[in-house]
């Protein structure tokens, strides 16, 4: 028999936005990646509620700029945007298989530690480390006014993966930053009060780009998204409308510039990716045709997905159960990362 003693799995920890309806960029960007890794490590996946607060007026005011062109819609308060959104995240990535009893799945603001951590973290940050966040830079020249939340997003950010102790974080490149930011955050903690951080790496999805109905890179700021849970009409709508070249029927297309065949290409296996290249190549095989097929692959992909979806909403004990569950698991992780870094800067352990 081995003696060996077996290594503790890697913890990956992930956040999740809760900024609204979910679109095949983000399942292929992130949502699919998170969802595999749930049986190859221990796996943290939190909804980010508290770091939705930062934008949230935005969130508010786009949603009255609807309202003013739009009179069936009434404008809901930031409040109810903000409960929405969570609970929309949540079924979504159980409906997409995230399973609770594998991954902790949790709201970020159930373990309220967190803040604590990030409060203390800011001791060891200086300003200008904050100051240089492309993030929070954007913001600014986007004419957005910041307030300190955004100004501070990376220090609870380095805190939400540094009170699990995480040694993965599966992110997109554009949370690189972030990353080194905790990285440097945990080394100066570490540096002031002894080992107490394992410094974290990200872990980036290399899936290509996923683009939008006009081409351009998916996402919802552009409006050339086609939701996950989107069907009937609506996707079909969302599918007839990708912006093509202007070639006639007869002429052959090219596959490896038709954002039709780029997309075909995440739901589809590789004979059926040939099959579908050679009707482009051979002519007489417009893109209407190529559509209808894009459009049965994601149908029937998300189809599973979204019957559980149904089911989800029809039963938000479940839900609620699953988050209750997750947010047990990783508070208590989180209640003893604290101790250590109580004793460590001084403070007196709370009574319990
Ligand atoms: N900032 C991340 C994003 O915009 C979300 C996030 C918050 C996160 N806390 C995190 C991601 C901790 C990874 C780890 O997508």
């Amino acid at each position: 028999m081995s003696t060996a003693i077996r290594e503790p799995l890697p913890r990956i920890l992930s956040g999740v936005q809760s900024s609204g309806k979910l679109h095949i960029g983000n399942y292929f960007g992130a949502i699919k990646q998170h969802i595999e890794r749930q049986t190859h490590g221990d796996c943290f996946f939190f909804i980010a509620d508290y770091h939705a607060l930062t934008s949230l007026k935005e969130a508010e005011e786009k949603e009255l700029a609807l309202a003013s062109k739009n009179k069936q819609m009434t404008p809901r308060p930031a409040r109810q945007i903000l409960a929405d959104n969570v609970r929309d995240v949540a079924i979504d990535y159980l409906a997409l298989g995230l399973d609770p009893t594998k991954a902790a799945f949790f709201r970020q603001s159930d373990v309220p530690e967190v803040c604590e951590l990030a409060w203390i973290l800011s001791n060891v940050v200086g300003m200008g480390l904050l100051e240089r966040a492309h993030s929070y830079k954007d913001k600014v020249e986007n004419k957005i006014t910041p307030n300190v939340g955004l100004f501070t997003y990376p220090v609870l950010m380095a805190a939400d993966i540094l009170i699990y102790r995480s040694h993965l974080v599966p992110v997109g490149r554009d949370q690189e930053q972030h990353l080194e930011m905790t990285r440097n955050i945990a080394g100066s903690f570490n540096h002031a009060f002894g080992e107490v951080f394992p410094l974290p790496d990200a872990m980036f999805n290399e899936t290509a780009i996923v683009p939008g109905t006009d081409g351009r890179k998916m996402s919802k700021s552009y409006g050339n998204t086609i939701d996950i849970f989107a069907e009937g009409k609506a996707l079909e709508r969302a599918v007839m409308g990708i912006v093509t070249d202007k070639k006639t029927l007869e002429e052959p297309l090219e596959p490896e510039t038709c954002n039709v065949f780029a997309l075909y290409k995440l739901f589809a296996s590789p004979p059926e990716v040939e099959a579908l290249a050679a009707k482009y190549r051979a002519g007489g095989f417009g893109y209407g045709s190529a559509k209808k097929e894009l459009l049965a692959k994601i149908d029937a992909y998300f189809a599973p997905a979204r019957e559980r979806r149904k089911l989800l909403e029809r039963d938000p004990g479940l839900v609620e159960e699953a988050l209750t569950s997750g947010a047990q698991r990783a508070r208590a992780v989180a209640k003893v990362t604290m101790r250590l870094v109580r004793e460590r800067v001084g403070l007196h352990q709370r009574p319990v």
